[in-house]
């Protein structure tokens, strides 16, 4: 292939990816989901959670326990008369969205990585790796917790605790309500800081 032919194939590839890492949202996400998660699913502040990169199927779950109330908050009503078409859309563009990590706020971060990585033997409370992954990636059935935002992650450790979260399975309620507010402080903010 000559020089020329090569650069014009290069710059085919390089528009190929610039249009395969941001789409147009799909209406639903523009016109009801942005006000609070963002374009990109980065979020308009703290206390809402950060939805890009999460996965799919852990978006849809969550949206459709919203849906048939199995999990409460003001979530019930944003997708109240939403089409099940319109929330699984949203589901699949927030999850191939991706946005960049903040770096670490405090010293906290440190007592944060051990948590994440050790748990606490002294309080029998186990590695939060062990099942969210080295990198706090997850998997389908298990939440991304890398890039959260701090404040919503710490929020929902205290609904765990308090059974305010009910929509799943029991595991997080006692892993929770073992972390004194210190752990779980530290764990969030080191979790907000994971690309
Ligand atoms: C008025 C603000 C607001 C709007 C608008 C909104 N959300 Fe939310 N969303 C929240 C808050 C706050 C939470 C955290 C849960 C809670 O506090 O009860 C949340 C949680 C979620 C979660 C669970 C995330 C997790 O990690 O468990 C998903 C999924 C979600 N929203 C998707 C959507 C979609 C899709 C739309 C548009 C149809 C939408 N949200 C519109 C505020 C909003
Ligand atoms: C035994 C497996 C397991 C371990 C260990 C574990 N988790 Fe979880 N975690 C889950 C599951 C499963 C969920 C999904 C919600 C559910 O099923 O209750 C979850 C959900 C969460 C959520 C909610 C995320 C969201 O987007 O709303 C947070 C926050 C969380 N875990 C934090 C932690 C922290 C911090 C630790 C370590 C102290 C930890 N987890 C250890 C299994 C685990």
């Amino acid at each position: 292939m000559s020089r020329a032919l090569l650069a014009i194939a290069l710059i085919f590839v390089a528009a190929g990816l610039a249009r395969a890492q941001s789409p147009e949202p799909p209406a639903i996400v523009k016109t009801r989901c942005a006000a609070c998660h963002g374009e990109r699913g980065e979020s308009a502040g703290e206390d809402f959670p950060r939805l890009a990169a999460q996965h799919e199927a852990y978006l849809a779950k969550q949206l459709a326990d919203f849906k048939a109330g199995r999990r409460e908050g003001i979530m019930q009503r944003m997708v109240r008369g939403v089409a099940e078409g319109d929330l699984e859309a949203a589901a699949r563009y927030y999850s191939a969205q991706s946005v960049p990590a903040p770096a670490p706020k405090s010293e906290l971060h440190d007592v944060g990585r051990f948590v994440f990585l050790r748990g606490n033997p002294w309080a029998k409370i186990p590695a939060c790796k062990a099942c969210h992954g080295e990198s706090a990636h997850g998997s389908a059935q298990l939440p991304r917790l890398a890039t959260q935002n701090a404040a919503y992650l710490e929020r929902q450790i205290r609904e765990f605790t308090q059974r305010k979260r009910t929509n799943d399975n029991e595991v997080m309620h006692s892993i929770a309500e073992r972390l004194t507010a210190l752990e779980a402080r530290a764990v969030a903010e080191y979790l907000a800081t994971l690309p």
